[in-house]
């Protein structure tokens, strides 16, 4: 756990996977903990802070949540009551609050602006979502896969949805982790190259398949695990709503797709979901669904990141 203390959590990229897989390996512990109700108090006495520029309800809630079962005091901050949104400089908010505090989570738009904060900051600053990366969602829909499967090794993973944060952040950890990672988008819809980039090289080492196809029905054929996600992220102009909806609508995961895939197949979305849109009533309701399990397991894995990165 020394190798942890102190750092930023920014990027899943910044880390080994087996520095990926130890967080899952402690996630998975401290749930066991919380199960037996055995308290485990590293964060004790201390002020973790909290900026949310975008809203959020599982992100938010299961950081104030996981800060306090972890023994911390969690401090949020609305950015309608804060200077920044008066012109106060990045880097003279950030050098304040790290006077104060031991830890910051921050969501926010631009990846730029978490690494401005972690530039100004000694404490650790921890990506809650951008709209790059989303490296704690990824961390819980890994040990929910591995929870549900009991590996990752060979798994076919198909996504769909907004090619965003969480599609961004799951690229690159998938192939890492040896599944076959293939993302069904409408012609036109790409990822960012530096992360592509990233994964491509992945999966050329672990020998694993990495595509992008148009075609849902050939994508969801065998595939373990299906990933739905919204059409339209948060910070995407309005007028493109309308577009992607028109765009999408050959993308809408239904019962018959969930039956061209594997028998044991489950269905993921980082939530929220939009019924009739990314999937029907029917698939997020089904038997394939484990939305809610992967939604616990926030939980669970920001606090293994916060138990291992607070000094
Ligand atoms: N999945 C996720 O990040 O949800 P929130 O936007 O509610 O935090
Ligand atoms: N891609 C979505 C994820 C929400 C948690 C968004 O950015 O709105």
């Amino acid at each position: 756990i020394k190798n942890f203390r102190g750092r930023d959590f920014i990027t899943t990229r910044a880390f080994s996977r087996e520095e990926i897989d130890y967080l899952i390996d402690l996630a998975v512990e401290l749930k066991q903990l919380r199960e037996l109700e055995i308290e485990f108090l590293p964060l004790r006495g201390k002020t973790i802070g909290m900026l949310f520029r975008k809203p959020s309800t599982r992100t938010r809630s299961s950081f104030e949540v996981g800060i306090a079962e972890l023994g911390g005091i969690p401090f949020y901050f609305r950015p309608d009551e804060m200077q920044l949104t008066r012109g106060e400089p990045v880097k003279d908010t950030a050098r304040v609050l790290d006077r104060y505090l031991k830890g910051f989570v921050i969501r926010t738009f631009g990846q730029d602006e978490v690494e401005e904060f972690a530039k100004y900051m000694k404490v650790p600053v921890i990506n809650a979502l951008t709209d790059l990366e989303h490296p704690c969602q990824v961390l819980a829909d890994l040990m929910t896969i591995r929870e549900k499967k009991g590996k990752w090794d060979g798994l076919r993973v198909v996504y769909t949805g907004d090619i965003w944060n969480v599609a961004h952040s799951l690229i690159v950890e998938a192939p890492r982790h040896g599944m076959d990672f293939i993302i069904a988008v409408p012609k036109g819809y790409e990822p960012n190259e530096e992360i592509w980039k990233f994964a491509e090289q992945e999966a050329r080492k672990r020998g694993t398949r990495l595509e992008i196809v148009h075609d849902l029905n050939e994508a969801v054929k065998g595939a373990d695990v299906v990933i739905a996600n919204t059409w339209w992220s948060m910070g995407k102009p309005e007028q493109e709503k309308d577009k992607r909806k028109e765009d999408f609508k050959p993308f809408t995961v239904t019962p018959s797709h969930m039956e061209l895939a594997k028998p044991d197949v489950i269905f993921m979305h980082c939530l929220p979901a939009y019924r009739g849109n990314e999937m029907t009533e029917e698939v997020i309701e089904g038997k394939w669904s484990v939305v809610f399990d992967e939604a616990e397991n926030r939980l669970h894995t920001e606090k293994a990141v916060l138990t291992a990165v607070i000094p």
